[in-house]
């Protein structure tokens, strides 16, 4: 069972990037499952940075990489992504994208934003990359996917119909230039443009292992997030197999990455927020600021209650913990560990209406910890602060990122992958 899954555990931006960057060179394959361009997944590489978007994190270590079915996909975006990667002397060759991928189309921006606008004082604050109109076209059957790019004549047709179906709806739209645009950038996609299906399922077949890299968080998946403040795709475990057209039973684990505080981006309920001078200081040690949008991430400290849920829903085997140094300086460190709600109501409902923290304070530790690389390197309050949420969650915590360059990580000795000094 050859897939290490890796989602995000709370609101997005908890370091899925460099994780599944570290893990990449231990695997042969990174294959993305759902989301788009919303994403944008950091990797730091000595003193490089790469910025990924929709082109799997797998990219720098520089292993197969698939853009699977359940993702929705700009030709525009991944054109410059790709550009820019290898203007970076990254090797984007094995780069692939699902033919059944969805596209996601200039009218897709536009209908997201007037979306947006007509929420009025209670936005949910996308991204603005058309992701939710995307999905929609996707589940209303009117999508053009990537493969449809190898027949020009029939897609230019799909388009026309699209556009003309939402000018009768009072969407204006230039499909002329729209037309123009995907064909110049369908000369560039489509010899990327693949059956990945069958591709993943025959790596599969033949034992190699494949890191299955989720966008978002759980928190915002569609469904079991805290709608509608949500994105619009499944963002949990249960999304990989849809996404990428394998079976459940390929999945041997799933690591749940969470920061080790908690930041949202966007509008909607966040219970653990820290509107104050310490939220402040959160978000500037830990640099927390959109990587797609630029906006300031809202902060506050761990949510316990919100990852238990986490936890199951996904069916979390491992946690990776992340940004352990940006607590470095706090004299002490606080951690949600309930909410005050009724236990009938469910956790995006107890949030919705506003669930208050039950906050407990652990003792920081008031050390540099970036240069650790092992357990023991750590001082005894911030592994006490690991083992409290391991505790609390009964799960173990089998990765703590101490920086954000790719070597600053210890890996305990449960991991389910340990990546050899020598191939990194
Ligand atoms: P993703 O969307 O889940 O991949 O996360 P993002 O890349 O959007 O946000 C995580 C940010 O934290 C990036 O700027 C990373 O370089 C940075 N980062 C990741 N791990 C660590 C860490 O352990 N310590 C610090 N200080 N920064 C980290
Ligand atoms: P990564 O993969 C953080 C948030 C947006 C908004 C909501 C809906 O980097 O963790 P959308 O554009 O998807 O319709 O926006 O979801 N959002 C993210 N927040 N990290 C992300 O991705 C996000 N992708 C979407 O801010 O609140
Ligand atoms: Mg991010």
């Amino acid at each position: 069972m050859p897939v290490t899954l890796v989602v995000g555990a709370q609101w997005g931006d908890e370091g899925k990037g460099r994780i599944v960057d570290y893990l990449a060179a231990g695997a042969d394959g990174v294959a993305r499952f759902g989301g788009g361009a919303n994403a944008g997944h950091t990797v730091r590489v000595g003193d490089k940075t790469y910025k990924l978007r929709i082109v799997p994190s797998g990219v720098i270590a520089g292993v197969t990489c698939i853009i699977g079915p359940g993702t929705v996909v700009s030709p525009a975006a991944l054109v410059k992504e790709l550009s820019d990667l290898e203007g970076a002397g990254v090797d984007t060759s094995r780069v692939w994208l699902s033919d059944l991928a969805h596209l996601i189309l200039p009218y897709h921006i536009e209908l997201d934003r007037a979306s947006e606008r007509a929420r009025g004082d209670v936005k949910i604050g996308t991204t603005g990359n058309g992701i939710g109109p995307a999905y929609g076209d996707r589940v209303a059957r009117v999508g053009v996917r990537a493969g449809d790019l190898r027949d020009e004549r029939a897609w230019r047709a799909a388009l026309a119909a699209r556009c003309a179906a939402l000018a009768g709806s009072g969407v204006s739209v230039d499909d002329g230039a729209i037309a123009s645009e995907l064909a110049s950038q369908a000369k560039l996609l489509l010899p990327h443009i693949r059956d990945t299906v069958e591709l993943i399922n025959d790596l599969l077949r033949s034992g190699k292992r494949i890191i299955a890299e989720g966008a978002q968080g759980s928190m915002l998946d569609v469904g079991l997030g805290t709608y509608p403040f949500v994105t619009s795709s499944v963002t949990v475990a249960g999304g990989a197999g849809a996404g990428l057209g394998i079976g459940p039973t390929r999945i041997d684990s799933v690591v749940g990455v969470v920061k080790a505080y908690a930041t949202r981006v966007g509008g909607g309920p966040f219970p653990s927020e820290l509107d104050d001078s310490t939220g402040q200081r959160l978000r500037e040690i830990g640099g927390e600021v959109g990587t797609v949008t630029g906006r300031p991430r809202r902060c506050g400290w761990l949510d316990l209650a919100a990852l238990r849920y986490a936890v199951d829903i996904n069916g979390m085997t491992h946690l990776a913990m992340t940004k352990l140094d940006v607590l470095d300086s706090f004299d002490r460190i606080g951690v949600c560990t309930s909410y005050k709600s009724p236990p009938e109501i469910s956790v995006p409902f107890a949030i919705a209406q506003g669930a208050a923290c039950e906050t407990t304070f652990l003792t920081g530790w008031k050390a540099s910890i970036g240069g650790a690389r092992s357990w023991e390197d750590l001082p005894a309050a911030a592994r006490d602060y690991v083992a409290f949420v391991e505790r609390h969650l009964s799960i173990p915590i089998s990765y703590v990122s101490v920086g954000p360059e790719r070597s600053q990580i210890i890996v305990r000795a449960n991991a389910p992958l340990r990546i050899p000094a020598s191939v990194r």
